[in-house]
């Protein structure tokens, strides 16, 4: 049974430069296709950090740049946010930085990878604030409960959301599944992270926004 999606397709069309990066050989990039590759990264690398949903890729990639002795990895299944980012990582060489193009859901969730992360990264996921949409947010009760299975001792996830009832409705699943609070200020890789577009677009349109560190 198909499991209910935590993204709308996007209708856009890739341009030749974003479908060409995207179609070619090269070693940090991988989708369905080459899966087992990228689990046998993931379970070959020490010292993880992993962003879901990571967009344009801006903060991901000021992460990757700025901390070269962590291994980054993204997945996201926005074609055009990921050539982005591609074309970044191609243009600066740098080498820590390891994209997915798929359904983290299926990848994650719907199966086991035996690998465990230091830190896992949710910036603005989808907020469906309609009511029936609920169940679409990739941060619900069983799926958080599935992502914190994927955390390293020292494993910590960090949430941000502009969207009140999302951030009440995590804070909710996080009380309920008494996971330890924790201050952003002692993490500098945190502290300082890049605004990322949808941040940008909550500031603009005066929004709060909130964060969630725990583990
Ligand atoms: C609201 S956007 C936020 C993008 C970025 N993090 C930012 O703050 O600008 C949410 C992103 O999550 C991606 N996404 C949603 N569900 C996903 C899933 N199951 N697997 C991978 N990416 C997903 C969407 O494609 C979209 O790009």
């Amino acid at each position: 049974m198909r499991s209910i999606r935590s993204f709308a397709k996007a209708r856009s069309r890739l341009s030749v430069k974003h479908k060409k990066i995207i179609n070619q050989e090269n070693d940090f990039l991988f989708s369905a296709n080459s899966k087992s590759a990228f689990e046998k990264i993931l379970q070959s690398s020490e010292n993880k950090v992993l962003e879901i949903g990571f967009g344009e890729g801006d903060s991901l990639f000021e992460m990757a740049i700025d901390n070269p002795e962590i291994n980054f990895f993204g997945i996201e299944v926005y074609e055009t946010g990921v050539a982005r980012t591609c074309l970044k990582i191609e243009e600066s060489g740098i080498k820590n930085l390891k994209l997915y193009l798929g359904d983290a859901v299926d990848l994650m969730l719907n199966k086991d990878i035996e690998t465990k992360f230091d830190l896992l990264l949710f910036l603005f996921p989808d907020p469906w604030h309609k009511r029936k949409h609920n169940k679409r947010r990739l941060l619900s009760s069983d799926n958080l409960k599935k992502f914190r299975s994927y955390l390293s001792k020292k494993g910590l996830i960090f949430f941000r959301t502009d969207w009140q009832e999302y951030a009440d409705s995590v804070k909710k699943i996080c009380n309920d599944q008494e996971v330890e609070f924790q201050e952003i200020e002692k993490f500098p890789l945190l502290k300082g992270l890049t605004h990322t577009k949808y941040q940008r677009k909550g500031i603009k349109a005066g929004r709060t926004i909130s964060t969630f560190l725990f583990k």
